[in-house]
Order: structure tokens, then C-alpha cells, then sequence
């Protein structure tokens, strides 16, 4: 239920204009949500298909898929949950529970607590990118991950391949983590040469510079020889139709199944140039006979009502205590404002930008929401004004 106490949020008001600060009404939480005080905001380039493609926006629209922050108030029936508890989620990127502002209701099982032993701001860049690998791998890619794993598990086809295209993205990181745990031991990659001895310690097994044309052919021609008995399958973690889907249609062997994280971008947003995407994974190139291509949309991971349970509440946090998955190195977006942070965030991922010496991708975060005094709004107040 909407109160008339309203707070700040960071919205799109038209695609690729500047971000806008608009007010929104704050929203008790009803059984099963909890209200949550941001405190900071990991930035994706979701946020760049949103701000500059208008991918799903209404605007005014608050911009954010992900969040960490502390409770502060409990609806019916939330179990895993109480006031004071710091949590991390992904969370649907809709108006209403988006994460860019100040207060979010939002339903529990969308967060997890934080685990001590990560600090905040890696937090969240964790969750995006943590569920869209489970659900990449167990729902568009069928690859086997029971959880608990049980003891001495060995996968069903842990020797069939698994190609990872783009594995030193936010998201192939991750999903080389997990493979590499559930004991899976047939993972080519590909990514620039400099990522190479990161990648191999995360469980890639053969590395390939996506750049080379010697690389990619002698990658086709250790793909073909796996022979039709074991279906090669493909995680794209890119989506461009020239980067990634044109060079893997030539590779992939007939038969492959090939999971494309969407949107496919068919021109990348530019300072002076509009996006173009598309969801259409299979006719923009000439894949090989019999290949099926899915798109991956993580948003709609609590379609599986045991991933709705126990992903981001149970299986995230326990992954990283048991150092499973580490966070991805960590890049604090500066800005002397929430808004200027927020606009700085955006233009980092629309100038695909990356430090030089920088040894794997760093994600954009905004800094805490309470170091800026004009959008300060402590829990006591928050309490005391209703
Ligand atoms: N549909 C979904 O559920 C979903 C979820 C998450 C992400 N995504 C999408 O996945 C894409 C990547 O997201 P991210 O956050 O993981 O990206 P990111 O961390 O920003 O990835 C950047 C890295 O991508 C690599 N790269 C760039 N172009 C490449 C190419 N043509 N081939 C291979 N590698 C290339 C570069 O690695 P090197 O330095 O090794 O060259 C670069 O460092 C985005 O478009 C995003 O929207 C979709």
C-alpha cells in the first residue's frame, strides 16, 4: 500500500537523456515483501539498454537491477528476514522495484543476506550476474547443478563441452566458478589474451583469443571432433550479432545448442549514436544444421519455483561463504551527487570503458546513498515520519 510519504529515486525520463531525480511514494510492505533502505547499487549494462535503448521502460522510470541495503520493515509470513538484516538482491527492473532509490518494497525472496565475509559494494555486483548464471545453465542450457551438491557428485556429462564465449564478462566468471565446483572438465573460453591466467584458475580448461582468426579455427576443429554423440553447448555472454553470434556460427558444430544472453545488440550504444537490439537469436547468421539457439531472460528465473525459493536467500549467500564465487573486482563509480554518480555509471558502460592495467572487467557501483546529506533519510526517520 502507497503512503503520502514519498523519497528519491533515480529515473529514466527519455531514452539517452540525463537521469533525473523524481520523487516516488514510499510503500509498506505487504505478506511476503520486506521495505529495504538502499545503501548501494551495483550498475549493469542492463541499465545502458534501459537509460539509451529504452528496453522495457515506461518513463519516468527508476533506472537498477540491483541493490544492497538494510531492512527495515518486515511484512506477514517473511521468514529468512528481519529489521537490521543486510542484503543483496536482483530485482525486477521495473518502476516500482528498481533499485536505484532510496526505499524498495519488494518481495523476500528476491534477497539474501550478505555474507560477513564480502563487503558491501561487492555485494552488489554479485546477484545480476550470479542468477543469470544459474539460470543460463540450468534452464536454457539444461546443465545439471543440484543444490546441496552431494558428496563426491560427478555430472552426468562432465566431459561433454561447454563453451563459454566472452568468459571474462561479469557473468562468465561466475558461470566458470560454478562448472569448475560441480565438476564439469570440457570448458573452452574465449577472451583477450590478457584474461587468460584468470581465467584458466577459474576453471576454463582450454583458452582462446576470440581476435585470432588461428585461434577460432583451431577452436571449430576441437569442437568438431567431439563427434554427435555429445552435443556441444554454448554460453554466448556477449549477444552482438558481429562479435559473438556471426564468429560462433561459423565454429559451432551442427546440433550445438547455444544460449544468448539478450538483448542481441545489433549497434552498441554510442555518445552520438542509439542502440539497436533485437531478441532474435537465430536468423541475424547462418548457424549450422540442427543448432538451437535460446535467448537467456534472467528476469524470469522465479519462473522455476524452486529457484524462486532458494536462490538469491540461500544458494547466493552460501556459494560465497564457502568462497565458491568470489566477487568480481569492484569499481566504486565517484560523483560529488547521488544523480552525478547514477549519470556517471551510465556513461562508463555506454563508453564501455576499462582501466588499462585493469586485470578482469570492473562493474560500476554507486556510492552509499547516505554519503550525499541531501538524500539522507536514516531508518529512525523513516519509522518516526509514518
Ligand atoms: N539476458 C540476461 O539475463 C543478461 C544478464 C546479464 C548480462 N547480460 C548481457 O550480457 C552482456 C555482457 O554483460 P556483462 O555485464 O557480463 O559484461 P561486461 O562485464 O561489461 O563485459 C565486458 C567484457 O566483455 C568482453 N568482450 C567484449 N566484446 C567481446 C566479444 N566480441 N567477444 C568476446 N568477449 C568480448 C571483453 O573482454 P576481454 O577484455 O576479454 O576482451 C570485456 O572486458 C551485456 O550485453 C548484458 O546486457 C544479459
Amino acid at each position: 500500500m502507497s503512503t503520502n510519504i514519498t523519497h528519491a529515486g533515480v529515473a529514466i525520463v527519455a531514452p539517452r537523456a540525463p537521469l533525473q531525480i523524481i520523487q516516488v511514494p514510499d510503500t509498506k510492505p505487504s505478506a511476503g515483501q520486506v521495505l529495504v533502505e538502499v545503501h548501494w547499487v551495483g550498475s549493469t549494462p542492463f541499465d545502458l539498454h534501459q537509460a539509451d535503448g529504452g528496453l522495457g521502460v515506461t518513463p519516468p522510470q527508476i533506472l537498477g537491477d540491483t541493490a544492497v541495503g538494510a531492512v527495515v520493515e518486515v511484512g506477514e509470513g517473511v521468514e529468512h528476514l528481519k529489521v537490521g538484516d543486510q542484503v543483496f538482491g536482483f530485482l525486477p527492473p521495473v518502476h516500482k522495484q528498481a533499485a536505484q532509490q532510496e526505499f524498495i518494497t519488494i518481495p523476500a525472496h528476491l534477497l539474501g543476506k550478505v555474507p560477513q565475509n564480502v563487503k558491501p559494494e561487492a555485494a552488489a555486483t554479485v546477484p545480476s550476474s550470479f542468477v543469470t548464471t544459474w539460470h543460463a545453465l540450468t534452464s536454457d542450457l539444461s546443465i545439471d547443478l543440484p543444490y546441496p551438491k552431494p558428496a563426491d557428485y560427478t555430472p552426468p556429462n562432465a566431459s561433454a563441452p561447454i563453451l563459454l564465449w566472452g568468459a571474462s564478462t561479469s557473468v562468465g566468471q561466475y558461470v566458470l566458478q560454478v562448472l569448475k565446483h560441480y565438476g564439469y572438465t570440457n570448458i573452452p573460453v574465449t577472451a583477450s589474451p590478457r584474461h587468460h591466467d584468470l581465467l584458466r584458475s577459474l576453471g576454463a580448461t582450454e583458452t582462446y583469443d576470440y581476435t585470432s582468426s588461428e585461434d577460432l579455427a583451431r577452436l571449430r576443429d576441437v569442437l568438431a571432433q567431439h563427434g554427435s554423440g555429445e552435443r556441444v553447448k554454448v554460453l554466448d555472454n556477449i549477444g552482438s550479432v558481429e562479435g559473438s553470434m556471426e564468429p560462433l556460427s561459423r565454429i559451432t558444430p551442427p546440433g550445438s545448442l547455444v544460449a544468448v544472453l539478450l538483448p542481441v545488440i545489433k549497434t552498441h550504444a554510442e555518445q552520438d549514436r542509439a542502440p539497436e537490439y533485437t531478441l532474435d537469436t537465430h536468423s541475424l547468421v547462418n548457424w549450422k544444421e540442427g543448432v538451437q539457439t535460446v535467448g537467456v531472460r534472467t528476469h524470469f528465473y522465479e519462473a522455476n519455483e524452486v529457484l524462486k525459493r532458494d536462490l538469491q536467500p540461500l544458494i547466493m549467500p552460501e556459494l560465497l561463504v564457502q568462497g565458491v564465487i568470489t566477487p568480481n573486482k569492484t569499481r566504486v563509480v565517484e560523483g560529488s551527487t547521488l544523480l552525478e554518480r547514477a549519470q556517471n555509471a551510465i556513461d562508463i558502460l555506454r563508453r564501455r570503458e576499462r582501466v588499462p592495467d585493469e586485470k578482469v572487467p570492473s562493474l560500476a557501483h554507486l556510492s552509499d546513498w547516505e554519503s550525499n546529506p541531501a538524500f539522507a533519510r536514516t531508518t529512525a526517520n523513516h519509522t518516526r515520519n509514518e
